[in-house]
């Protein structure tokens, strides 16, 4: 149904791929109006698993985390089936969503204002992963140019400006950065980031588990992380993403904004960023 989605997209103008709600870009395709005016109706568990990222921050990759870490400790659920956004959810899968068993495993790129407040009323724990800022927009660039849901860039440099001005769909990467780093110390919400897993998987495995109460031993741990290096989930991406597999594990590493930002722009977003984030915790584990 996802890729029948995608297809359809390439009908749609590129001026009318993305449109505003709450002041914010969308994809029409994916997540249109009446999803979004629907979210508010979600009714949270305190065991529903929640994932959270703005886009091209490591998303893909903590589904295929999350999803093997709860077939390990519930032996339920399948490894490979596809990352499950809220806000794609039309009136039949939320339907679905509200009588499937727990533990009910659900992401979303929306900024954390717009997630459903029930989630927040249960106490749902939620993993919010977070990427270095000029990685995420490279990525964001080369993903656009290939995802027919999404607008074409026509240059590097006009992407780039976008990206800046928060002009690309769900919104300004800053404005979810300073919106999480004030949940820091909520005892519910665990802030990782791309280049802290890439470090030590087995690590970030280890804490994601413990985080949700699964618990799981080191060699399960271990194993998990074997299988979700990028190497691993490239490998398997045709059977978890279809032909959308090459497009969603492009490179996997830290630094390829070196091969894209001019030193003009480098120093540009340096300078938003050390202004809203200089000092904070999240700013320091993004490196700012
Ligand atoms: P690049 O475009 O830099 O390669 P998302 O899933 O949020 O859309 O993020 C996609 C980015 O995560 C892509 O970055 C992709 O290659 C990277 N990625 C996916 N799986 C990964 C893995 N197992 N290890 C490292 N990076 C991964």
């Amino acid at each position: 149904q996802m890729m029948a989605r995608i297809e359809a997209a390439k009908a749609v103008k590129e001026e009318d791929k993305l449109y505003r709600y709450g002041g914010v870009l969308y994809p029409v395709i994916l997540a249109p109006e009446e999803n979004l005016k629907a979210l508010e109706d979600i009714e949270a568990r305190p065991d529903d698993v929640m994932l959270v990222a703005y886009p091209k921050c490591g998303f893909n990759w903590m589904v295929a985390v999350i999803r093997k870490i709860i077939s390990a400790a519930t032996g339920q659920g399948r490894e490979d089936s596809k990352p499950p956004l809220i806000e794609f959810f039309g009136p039949e899968q939320l339907q679905h969503f509200a009588q499937a068993p727990s533990p009910r495993f659900i992401g979303t790129h929306m900024h954390p204002d717009n997630i459903p407040s029930s989630f927040t009323k249960k106490k749902t724990k939620i993993l919010v992963i977070f990427r270095n800022p000029k990685d995420t927009a490279v990525s964001y660039y080369h993903f656009s140019n290939k995802n027919p849901v999404l607008p074409s860039a026509e240059s590097w440099d006009m992407f780039y400006k976008d990206f800046i001005a928060g002009e690309v769909a769900w919104g300004s990467y800053f404005d979810h950065v300073l919106a999480w780093e004030k949940k820091m110390d909520d005892p519910n919400v665990l802030i990782i980031t791309y280049e802290e897993l890439k470090q030590d998987l087995s690590k970030g495995v280890q804490r994601v588990s413990d985080f949700f109460g699964f618990n799981l031993g080191e060699d399960t741990v271990n194993s998990i992380a074997d299988r979700s290096t990028f190497r691993a989930m490239k490998e398997s991406s045709h059977s978890s993403h279809g032909n959308m597999g090459s497009i969603f594990f492009r490179k996997g590493e830290v630094g390829d904004w070196k091969n894209h930002f001019s030193q003009a722009q480098s120093e540009e977003m340096d300078t938003a960023f050390e202004k809203h984030l200089a000092g904070t915790q999240l700013g320091a584990l993004l490196n700012y």
